[in-house]
């Protein structure tokens, strides 16, 4: 078991590196099949264990995937053998079930077991399944535990996603592909993964318009190369030393970014009194004195993004005055709430509603990575707080930020991570 430890209360100073988007990570690993050839790609974040699990699946049903450098592989499909993928390759993550829409994209027949991945209310996968099921596809869902999808031939098809989905629309993307025909998906979602998944389609020589809007059009092709693809920066992860910077009444250059994409951050940050400061590439934040309130509603892309809400609420935990979250898209996502509470903050969560009164200071306690964001808005509030945090449960961020502790550790703070043997007996793990 490993936790990590966080002597709070300090500023964070200096520069953090953002490395490749997560979330379109995990969509254009399994994109790669759709080529039959070789594909390498960049700025991948290697080392999170989402992604980690992502390759372990290629291997499994026989691509080749090789370590180019610290942060590229290169994926050979040209081999891949099988279109079944079992419960222990699937219960980690819930990209996996994009295998299920790039095997049928492949070989018009996938058999992946349900997705794991965090808990964040109830996951349906109506609309994957629905979209599926337009394209010509039969679906059937075996004991409520693997998902069997054939089709004969797949067939461009109009699909209206009843609710904006960023799995089904990536889902449904990586099936259409080379379907015979026109896909019109309206009511797409319009996350950046999503777009850099269409760009990364494309480069393989898809034919994918209208990513970034509601309607994206995919006319079929029958045949996908190879290409070499660089991943965009995360969002999330961006976001996550945005607020870390404010948290912590620090200034921080934050580098490896696209500012567009952080705007919905950017303004909240700015209406709780932050120093916003956008550069080509980099952002810098700044804070002086305690954060003002501000309230937040998640909301699709370019709305405030659900991933960023755990991370803000520690702000705003710290904020002069009470603001009011309110969570639309997951039906429980307060959880780390209670970690929260422990550490001195006055949060009252109730449904998808959390009302936040700001208080002085936090304090340093133990507490438990509930999920990945979960256990970001532990790390800012650690980091935030006087006197030390430990972290448990670290599984959970290791899905999500790559190199956590080293950059944070560049940026000034004073954390570790330890391996702990039992619990009375603290190791230093680096
Ligand atoms: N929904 C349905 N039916 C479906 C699919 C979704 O009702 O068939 C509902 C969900 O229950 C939810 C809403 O639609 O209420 C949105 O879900 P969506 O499908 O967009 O979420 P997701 O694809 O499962 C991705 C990210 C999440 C992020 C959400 C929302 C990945 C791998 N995951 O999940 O990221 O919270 O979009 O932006 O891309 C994270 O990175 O920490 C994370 C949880």
């Amino acid at each position: 078991m490993e936790k990590i430890i966080i002597n709070g209360g300090k500023p964070l100073h200096g520069e953090i590196e953002i490395s490749g988007a997560k979330n379109a990570a995990l969509a254009i690993i399994p994109a790669a099949i759709l080529s039959q050839d070789v594909c390498v790609i960049e700025n991948l974040p290697v080392s999170i264990s989402d992604v980690s699990y992502m390759m372990k699946i290629l291997k499994h049903i026989g691509a080749k995937v090789k370590l180019l450098s610290k942060n590229s592989i290169e994926i050979d499909s040209r081999h891949v053998d099988s279109y079944i993928i079992s419960n222990d390759m699937t219960k980690h993550l819930r990209a996996s079930y994009y295998f299920i829409g790039a095997l049928l994209g492949r070989y018009g027949r996938a058999k992946v077991a349900m997705p794991g991945g965090c808990y964040l209310g109830t996951r349906p996968i109506d609309q994957h399944i629905k979209g599926f099921e337009l394209l010509g596809a039969t679906v059937s869902v075996e004991d409520n535990a693997i998902v069997d999808a054939r089709a004969d031939e797949l067939i461009g098809s109009p699909v209206y996603l009843d609710v904006v989905s960023v799995g089904a629309t990536v889902n449904i993307l990586l099936a259409a592909v080379k379907a015979r025909g026109l896909t019109v998906i309206e009511n797409a979602a319009k996350e950046p993964h999503i777009v850099d998944l269409a760009n990364f389609l494309n480069s393989m020589g898809a034919d994918v318009r209208g990513a970034g809007t509601d309607v994206i059009k995919v006319r079929g092709v029958e045949h996908l190369h190879g290409c070499t693809y660089s991943i965009i920066p995360d969002q999330i992860e961006a976001g996550t030393y945005m607020v870390a910077a404010a948290a912590t009444q620090g200034d921080v250059l934050i580098k490896n970014v696209i500012p567009k994409h952080l705007e919905s951050i950017s303004t909240k940050l700015i209406e709780c009194g932050a120093n916003v400061e956008e550069f080509d590439d980099a952002v810098r934040v700044s804070l002086s004195g305690r954060p003002g309130k501000c309230n937040i509603k998640t909301m699709p892309h370019p709305g405030f993004p659900t991933d960023m809400q755990p991370q803000m609420a520690v702000l705003l935990a710290l904020a002069d005055g009470t603001s009011i979250i309110s969570e639309s898209i997951w039906t429980n996502r307060f959880r780390y709430t209670e970690q929260l509470n422990r550490m001195g903050a006055n949060i009252k969560a109730d449904g998808q509603l959390a009302v936040v009164q700001g208080v002085e200071q936090l304090k340093g306690a133990p507490v438990r990575a509930d999920d990945l964001r979960a256990g970001a808005a532990m790390l800012i509030a650690g980091l935030a707080a006087k006197g030390t945090t430990e972290i448990e449960d670290i599984l959970h961020i290791d899905r999500g930020y790559e190199d956590v502790v080293q950059k944070l550790r560049g940026a000034g703070a004073d954390i570790k991570r330890v391996f702990c043997p039992d619990a009375n007996t603290l190791t230093s793990a680096g």
